[in-house]
């Protein structure tokens, strides 16, 4: 072949079109996940058994099966009933998974503060929702946004796997440029390249802003 169409720069498009799927992916999974997660570690909080129960569940079964089966079972199982674009199958899988995870970083984030603060709180007269709300959520974010920003860099890395079930994300863009230019190695070492760059620029942005944090504190 010639040699201009085996070389990765030929083939730039497909690695920025692998990274905007990933970053899309990824991005909307914490949006998604965020509030879901939220009203699970809520839920899991709750008095209410049922309530209790059912959070429970669904965080430990999302948890402990693989994210890979999950998306195979969203995108194949909602494909029964009506025809479902692979992206959407993995953004909800993704999403509906993430959920769980950062349910239990917002749980962990609450249970982190200790019970004194509470105790006081209600002995000045707060309601217990009032001292969710203005005492004990404020301290617990603290914990909760370093915990997500992990949870955003795990996406971006664990979103990976949206590829088989044929999302064009970036692990599938390479084994398209590995087809094209007959190179098994070298789309794998620009790919890689790429997920590093994603994460540790995000990784940094976070680190920015849990300092700025600190010091407005
Ligand atoms: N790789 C693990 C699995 O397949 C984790 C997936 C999702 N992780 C996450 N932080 N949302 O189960």
């Amino acid at each position: 072949g010639n040699v201009q169409n085996t070389s990765m720069l030929h083939y730039w498009s497909y690695f920025a079109k692998g990274v905007g799927y990933t970053l899309l992916i990824t991005l909307l999974a914490i949006l998604i996940g965020i509030p879901i997660g939220t009203l699970f570690a809520l839920m899991r909080l709750a008095k209410n058994k049922v309530v209790h129960l059912i959070a429970v569940s669904y965080i430990e079964f999302v948890r402990g099966t693989p994210l890979m089966i999950q998306i195979m079972f969203v995108y194949f199982g909602i494909g029964l009933l009506v025809d479902i674009p692979a992206l959407v199958a993995g953004v909800i899988a993704v999403s509906l998974n993430s959920a769980a995870y950062v349910a239990e970083i917002i749980r962990g984030g609450i249970d982190s503060i200790p019970v004194g603060q509470t105790e006081a709180a209600r002995s000045l007269g707060l309601s217990q929702r009032q001292t969710m709300q203005s005492v004990i959520f404020p301290q617990a974010l603290k914990n909760i946004w370093p915990a997500l920003g992990n949870e955003f860099i795990s996406l971006i890395k664990e979103s990976s796997i949206v590829s088989i079930i044929g999302v064009t994300d970036l692990i599938y863009q390479l084994k398209v440029v590995q087809t094209a230019t007959y190179k098994g190695v070298q789309p794998i070492v620009v790919a890689m390249f790429l997920y590093f760059i994603m994460t540790f620029s995000l990784s940094k942005l976070l680190n920015h802003y849990e300092r700025k944090m600190q010091h407005d504190n």
